[in-house]
């Protein structure tokens, strides 16, 4: 090894752009991270409860990991042999980037900043395409780029701009990417209308990321899962995850949870019920522009200057994320749909605010 790699690698990586993790703020509505506060936290508290009773935290995982699978996959429809699970779904990402990789991704903008960080971690470079102003995504110039790279990242329902994209428009893509690795980020899918799940099982070149941390109210408990075809899954769960990737008690309370899944799918139902709210509340305001949401929180263009958003909101207690101008759009903001009464003191504030 030669003399001075060691000051040389850490002098690069500490020149990267690390992922910014959201500031907590004491006692504010958090609509900032898109968790999900229609579940009531005392239910969410029980359940921890009941599974803290139940494991012995001096053993090491191993049931408990199975139990998961197989409750997973009676959720997705989805044989368990073809999913696998990691420490959040930012941790599988992270374990895939190291292994399969390859040299150059492609990805499209503005989407989810983590993995661009970490791809520039690992050494892989990134090539990006703009979407359109509205959001929308062009095939072509997208397989064009993905073509020259071995690993293609699609977020979908994405993050920020909330927007799903067709179903045939990403089957096509991965289809005419026979040989590149296509990872679909689907953290917000529960609250959409469509998983491409059982096509990851079926395919060589397609794998979908899924997490309980969003609809599932267990951001906390860092249980995310991938789905894709069993000869990937079965080595990345023998080979490439490390042996007990979660605790013991996230997994009891994410089987917990899971077990519960009729009551979570309710809370899900209000969430996509106050985004159509919200949105039409916003629509209404002059000088806001509202895009069209399948996930969890709502992209914003208030035209106003980030100062005035962020102190209209932070004086009402309410923490969004603040995103600037994206895509030519200005004073954008991110904001997470959370219970009625939070989300009307969001809207009473907006509309203070531009009074
Ligand atoms: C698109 C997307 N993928 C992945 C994640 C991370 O999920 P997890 O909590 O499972 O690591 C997030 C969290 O914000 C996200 O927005």
């Amino acid at each position: 090894m030669k003399k001075g790699w060691l000051e040389g690698s850490i002098k690069r990586i500490g020149k990267l752009e690390s992922y910014v993790r959201p500031e907590k703020v004491q006692g504010a509505i958090k609509l900032d991270s898109n968790e999900n506060f229609a579940l009531d936290a005392g239910f969410i508290k029980s359940v921890a409860e009941e599974a803290a009773r139940k494991v012995d935290l001096r053993e090491y995982p191993l049931d408990e990991l199975d139990q998961l699978y197989s409750q997973l996959g009676q959720y997705t429809g989805i044989e368990e042999d073809c999913i696998a699970a990691g420490s959040g779904s930012d941790q599988i990402i992270e374990l895939l980037l190291s292994t399969v990789g390859g040299k150059r991704a492609t990805v499209f903008t503005p989407t989810f900043s983590y993995f661009v960080n970490r791809c520039e971690l690992h050494g892989i470079k990134v090539n990006t395409v703009p979407l359109s102003r509205n959001f929308e995504l062009a095939t072509r110039e997208f397989v064009r780029s993905a073509k020259n790279s071995d690993l293609v990242y699609i977020c979908s329902p994405n993050n920020p701009t909330g927007n799903q994209f067709g179903r045939q428009q990403i089957v096509d893509i991965v289809d005419s990417l026979d040989g590149k690795l296509v990872l679909v980020d689907e953290a917000y899918v529960d609250f959409a209308d469509y998983s491409l799940s059982r096509d990851a099982a079926r395919r060589s070149n397609l794998i979908v990321l899924r997490t309980l941390s969003k609809a599932f109210g267990l951001a906390g408990a860092r249980v995310g899962y991938m789905i894709a075809n069993r000869q990937f899954a079965g080595v990345f769960r023998s080979t490439i995850q490390s042996p007990y990737p979660i605790s013991v008690l996230s997994l009891a309370i994410a089987s917990g949870v899971l077990a519960r899944a009729e009551h979570v799918k309710k809370t899900i139902d209000s969430v996509r019920s106050e985004r159509g709210r919200v949105m039409e509340r916003l629509s209404g305001l002059n000088g806001i522009k509202t895009f069209r949401s399948d996930a969890n929180f709502l992209f914003v263009e208030t035209g106003m200057s980030s100062g005035v958003i962020s102190k209209a909101l932070g004086s009402a207690g309410i923490v969004v994320k603040q995103l600037g101008t994206v895509s030519g759009h200005r004073g954008c903001i991110r904001v997470t749909i959370g219970t009625p009464e939070m989300n009307d003191r969001f809207l009473q504030c907006v509309e203070g605010a531009l009074s």
